[in-house]
């Protein structure tokens, strides 16, 4: 049982406010992006249709790879309008509702980007990524050990690198929803970001969207 302490933070005043200002920076350094970039070129399918949540002006997809839709969830309207890779993004904070508004299996992947650590509620946040990704499709979560340190959850200060991957299998085995769970060391040379993931196939979601059958034969 993940105890509700440890999901406190320095400050609690509502994200909205936090998020407020753009950033437009990166948070990793080039090697640790490259290393993400990677990951998605080896989990997300070619032409599928993939979540980039908690986004922002950047999704770190392939830049030669062609999918079929890139939809972003994040906290700051003209960070996600920057994103050139989104076909389509909306707002929401997902500490307050963790409710994910899209349909049964209606994303092939989806990628949670150094962003993990910000989430109060990760069991819920998982359990319904399991529902939106179809049955087999991928969740990639990377991170680094750089943080909002007023953002950032109790748990998450306290642990170290090893720690971080622990704590995110266990949200992935407390889903519910997720099978195939995997822990990978993608850092490069020592002076780059370390870059890690915990990986895992939805054991939830239809196989395939009744919403998406639609949208191909209209
Ligand atoms: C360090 S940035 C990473 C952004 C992007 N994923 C990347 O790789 O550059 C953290 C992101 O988490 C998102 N985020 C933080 N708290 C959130 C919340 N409560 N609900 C939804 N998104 C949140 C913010 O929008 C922000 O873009």
């Amino acid at each position: 049982m993940l105890q509700p302490g440890l999901f406190r933070r320095m400050d609690e005043s509502p994200d909205a406010l936090f998020y407020d200002t753009p950033r437009l920076v990166t948070h990793l350094d080039d090697a640790a992006i490259a290393a993400v970039t990677q990951l998605y070129r080896e989990y997300f399918p070619v032409g599928g249709v993939v979540l980039d949540l908690m986004s922002s002006w950047v999704s770190h997809l392939p830049s030669d790879v062609t999918y079929r839709r890139v939809v972003g969830l994040g906290m700051n309207a003209t960070e996600l309008a920057a994103n050139p890779r989104l076909d389509a993004w909306l707002v929401q904070d997902l500490n307050q509702n963790p409710h994910l508004p899209f349909a049964d299996a209606e994303f092939d992947a989806a990628g949670i980007c150094v962003s993990v650590d910000y989430l109060t509620r990760p069991v819920e946040v998982l359990r319904e990524c399991g529902r939106i990704i179809r049955r087999g499709g991928p969740l990639v979560v990377t991170f680094s050990n750089r943080c909002f340190p007023t953002k950032v959850i109790a748990a998450w200060q306290m642990l170290d690198d090893e720690g971080h991957q622990e704590l995110v299998e266990r949200y992935f085995a407390e889903a519910g929803t997720w099978t195939e769970i995997e822990r990978l060391d993608r850092s490069s040379a020592l002076g780059h970001d370390p870059l890690y993931a915990v990986v895992a196939r939805s054991a939830d979601g239809e196989s395939e969207p009744s919403t998406r059958q639609e949208r191909t034969s209209s």
